[in-house]
């Protein structure tokens, strides 16, 4: 990969670890918590997916809220917890090797952004309470266009800001559907495989698959 001047991360499984909230809670929640975090996430998506096609958009606070009642009732999650579980998202932890990759990155004087369906307040949120808010030089938030990812508007943002080509930016995701928004796009699109899935068939494939963010150093 040559040439590249903007290394764009995706936040929610990418750098933050969207399962951390209801892993906090294990011990209220019981076993089920794991199976209670994924259908939460899977229904968030879907959300901003469906709500992208009705053009009915709603934040993505207020989506992460939604989904996040249906997700309590499909697994019976008493309603005392739905204030912590939310609170809890707020301070998503990132990924262990994410701080010291996007020093070493940042070192390099690469352009180091973030480009997220999350709020710009979510994303500040996040990225100060994490001590990694130094590290970007923007936080991209779909709430800009209005439109969730994977729609092209989302992606048109860090190049109209940094007036660079579309093949000049490495974007990293551990959402497919993203790699696959992302390459489709134009980007050079790098696949953080964290656990081991199965890529899609969506007309693109990853430049490059990762485990995680330590691999990238190498690549770029
Ligand atoms: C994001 C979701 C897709 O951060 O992970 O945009």
């Amino acid at each position: 990969m040559k040439n590249i001047k903007a290394i764009i991360f995706d936040a929610y499984g990418t750098l933050f670890d969207v399962n951390s909230a209801a892993e906090k809670c294990k011990d209220k929640i019981g076993d089920k918590w794991e199976g209670f975090a994924n259908y939460w996430r899977t229904t968030q998506l879907e959300y901003t997916w469906l709500r992208s096609l009705m053009k009915r958009h709603k934040d993505f606070w207020q989506v992460t809220e939604d989904s996040l009642d249906k997700s309590m009732k499909a697994y019976k999650i008493d309603s005392s917890m739905r204030n912590e579980l939310l609170d809890l998202y707020k301070i998503l932890s990132p990924f262990e090797e994410v701080p010291k990759v996007l020093k070493l990155l940042k070192e390099k004087n690469f352009k180091l952004a973030i480009l997220s369906n999350g709020t710009p307040a979510l994303l500040n949120q996040l990225v100060k309470i994490n001590n990694l808010d130094n590290l970007f030089d923007d936080l991209f938030s779909i709430e800009e266009v209005g439109i969730y990812k994977p729609d092209s508007k989302v992606y048109d943002m860090p190049i109209n800001k940094y007036k660079i080509q579309k093949n000049e930016v490495a974007f990293l995701s551990a959402n497919t559907w993203d790699v696959s928004g992302g390459g489709n796009y134009g980007y050079n699109s790098i696949w953080v495989n964290r656990n081991n899935n199965i890529f899609d068939n969506l007309d693109y494939k990853p430049q490059n698959e990762i485990e995680n963010l330590k691999k990238l150093i190498d690549i770029i």
